[in-house]
């Protein structure tokens, strides 16, 4: 299956989700949204309230602080893909609940699995656990880690952190400015092992099917 007909197809299969709880008090699912074909993804949390309205991630105060952020490593929202663990809003933005966690996981995997990006930045530590159980935010923010699957991973603080505690956010612009340095460096390494990732990609095109 081709990369963009995969993803409209998990789109549509998260829209039609009632494997937690979650569906029956929001009013759109948010899937994720953004360039399939980026180097680099942005995975958040959950939807909040003007999230669940629009059926799209990072539409709200939040999002409006990670396009700035992204603005300021020249980068657009439309440039990048965008999307949470968690694809329903928890209800008045509690926390997931680890059963919530664990029944969209698959969600993310395979999207994650088609988009094959060089970099997940996880912004807050739920998307930052999803890859690195072990992980601590303010520990590991602003580190690259090498995590599960060949994923190459780079936790920061989440935007809602930013917008209410200026260290968070000194922290958060920081970490963001270091991304292009980041991606050149993987870009780099990728390079180097080019017929192994050409071997790879075969491999994989044959594996992308529709298993959730
Ligand atoms: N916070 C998140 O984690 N995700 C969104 O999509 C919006 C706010």
């Amino acid at each position: 299956m081709e990369k963009k007909e995969l993803m409209d197809k998990i789109s549509k299969k998260v829209r039609n989700c009632n494997k937690c709880p979650l569906y029956k008090k929001a009013q759109n699912a948010v899937p994720g949204e953004g360039n399939i074909n980026s180097d680099i993804v942005f995975i958040g949390e959950a939807p909040g309230a003007n999230e669940d309205k629009t059926g799209r991630p990072f539409v709200g105060r939040a999002g409006n602080l990670l396009e700035k952020l992204l603005d300021d490593i020249d980068l657009k929202r439309e440039d990048v893909w965008i999307g949470n663990i968690i694809k329903h809003r928890p209800p008045n933005n509690r926390e997931p609940q680890p059963g919530e966690i664990a029944a969209c996981e698959p969600y993310l995997t395979l999207q994650l699995k088609a988009i094959r990006p060089k970099l997940v930045v996880t912004l807050g530590r739920f998307a930052m656990y999803y890859f690195y159980k072990g992980g601590k935010i303010s520990r590991d923010h602003g580190n690259l880690i090498r995590a599960d699957k060949g994923l190459y991973v780079y936790p920061v603080y989440h935007p809602s952190a930013g917008l209410r505690n200026g260290k968070f956010r000194e922290a958060l612009e920081a970490d963001f400015k270091r991304i292009p340095q980041i991606l050149k460096q993987i870009r780099i390494e990728d390079n180097s092992n080019k017929v192994t990732s050409s071997n790879q990609e075969e491999k994989l095109k044959g594996q992308l099917s529709l298993e959730i």
